[in-house]
């Protein structure tokens, strides 16, 4: 690819932060963009590395993406369309330590216009941006420390008041552990809920010791099909809105011959007044991880992405551990439970757009694109994540079919499930039945019906 790039060069920072994620680079040249197909197919990782810089150096200059436009081959017009698409990332100078203070609707009703006011004419290093809702509105007033740095911290925090923003305008870092919003923790009578403020968030023990993983060895049991059957007899709906049956979106997923499948879990929840993932991230993350791996056992996915929150840190935190500790106990990975399935997950987060939770402006974000919603049909069941797939390669010798968005059951046999975390799947690959035949692997020119 043709690209025009400035003569911008990264700060040793930026680079560094960049390399880190996308690897050192062949050349030193920042001007020859090489790798070809290679490098394109990185493409994915051009948020991750944006995000990368950002929470390194606190702004994106134009020397760092230069850098990231060679380095991923991406053109830089594009690459600016992305990085000035989220609230997140800036692309002029900002100091290191930014508070973010939320001025949305519950945090107005619990004073945050007079908080904002004062803090905005508070001298300080930390700059203070208003921001919408934080996903923290039951400790409203919330707002989002983030600081800069070779380590960098994030800590959102409620029932802020202006002496405490004060305190942290002048450099105290809160503790960022949020209030448990569940006053009938432990009431036996809780399905979905039923673990929060009972299990200790960061033990794979604890969470099976109360059930956990009861549903994932029973799916095995029973077999993907009658996992799909279950949850269509339970009535199953997703929760992302439309209260769409996650049965019927297993099922057409499950049915789709080409590969690989994925499944995309949505917590990206930014629709203010809503906080009902991040409860569950935060306080049972292992249910998450369970529950995608039921869906992905039904469906035949291989790979799953959590796209979370930005604003999220401590649930970014734990789903992070969870992930990590069920790899270590091989209920991730390859050969799970001892039989012949793998996946994996990995988490994406999101960098501050409301519009991202719409089912594909998270494909458009995970791929490395302006978060924005796509013309529909076809739908992602047809064509999913990865759907334009000559922008990507990876370990892939097949283009999928579709896949939707499979919601979680929530973590214990199929047959009582209900009320779930939003979650979904899709597949790579322009695969509909239309299109099919017109498919070529970007990375092998293999066809799907090969
Ligand atoms: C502007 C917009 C924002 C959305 N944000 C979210 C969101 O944050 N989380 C979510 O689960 N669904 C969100 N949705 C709905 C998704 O497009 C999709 O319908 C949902 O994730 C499907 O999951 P389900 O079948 O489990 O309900 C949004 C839709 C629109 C139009
Ligand atoms: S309205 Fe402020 S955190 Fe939701």
């Amino acid at each position: 690819m043709d690209l025009h790039l400035s003569k911008a060069e990264p700060t040793p920072e930026e680079r560094e932060a960049i390399e880190a994620l996308v690897g050192a680079p062949q050349s030193r040249d920042t001007h020859t963009a090489a790798g070809g197909r290679a490098a394109r197919a990185q493409r994915h990782l051009l948020l991750p590395a944006l995000q990368a810089v950002q929470s390194r150096v606190g702004w994106i200059s134009e020397g760092a993406l230069t850098y990231l436009c060679a380095r991923l081959t991406v053109p830089p017009a594009e690459a600016y369309g992305v990085v000035t698409f989220y609230a997140l990332l800036s692309t002029t100078p900002r100091p290191k330590r930014v508070l973010h203070v939320c001025d949305d609707i519950a945090c107005r009703c619990k004073g945050a216009e007079a908080l904002c006011t004062e803090l905005e004419r508070t001298k300080s290093d930390t700059l203070v941006l208003r921001s919408p809702c934080l996903g923290l509105c039951d400790q409203a007033p919330a707002a989002l420390l983030t600081v800069a740095g070779a380590e960098p911290v994030e800590r959102l925090f409620g029932d802020v008041t202006v002496a405490r923003a004060k305190q942290v305008l002048k450099g105290e870092v809160p503790d960022g552990a949020t209030r448990l919003p569940l006053p009938q923790a432990g009431d036996a009578s809780l399905r979905l809920l039923r673990r929060v403020g009972v299990a200790d968030p960061a033990s794979l023990d604890d969470y099976r010791a109360r059930d956990g993983y009861v549903a994932l060895r029973r799916a095995i049991e029973i077999g993907p099909a009658d996992v799909i059957r279950e949850v269509t007899d339970a009535k199953l709906m997703g929760r992302g809105g439309a209260a769409f049956p996650t049965g019927r979106k297993w099922d057409a997923v499950a049915k789709q011959t080409v590969r690989p499948h994925y499944l995309v879990c949505n917590a990206d929840e930014s629709e203010p007044g809503t906080f009902k993932d991040r409860v569950l991230m935060e306080q049972d993350p292992f249910s998450v991880v369970e529950a995608m791996t039921v869906a992905a056992y039904a469906t035949g996915c291989e790979r799953g992405f959590i796209y979370l929150r930005g604003e999220y840190p401590l649930a970014n935190e734990r789903m992070l551990h969870a992930i990590r500790a069920a790899r270590a106990r091989g209920l991730l990975g390859q050969n799970i439970m001892g039989r012949p399935f793998g996946f994996d997950i990995e988490i994406r987060r999101g960098g501050g757009a409301y519009i991202c939770g719409e089912e594909t402006a998270v494909f458009n974000s995970i791929e490395g694109y302006r978060g924005e919603p796509r013309n529909k049909p076809p739908f992602p069941v047809e064509v999913g994540l990865f759907g334009k797939t000559s922008r990507h390669s990876s370990t892939c010798s097949r283009f999928s079919g579709s896949v939707a968005l499979p919601t979680l059951p929530s973590a214990r046999p199929a047959r009582a499930a209900r009320g779930s975390f939003v979650c979904r799947g899709a597949s790579r690959g322009r695969a509909s039945t239309r299109c099919r035949s017109a498919l070529r692997c970007a990375s092998c020119s293999t066809s799907p019906a090969e």
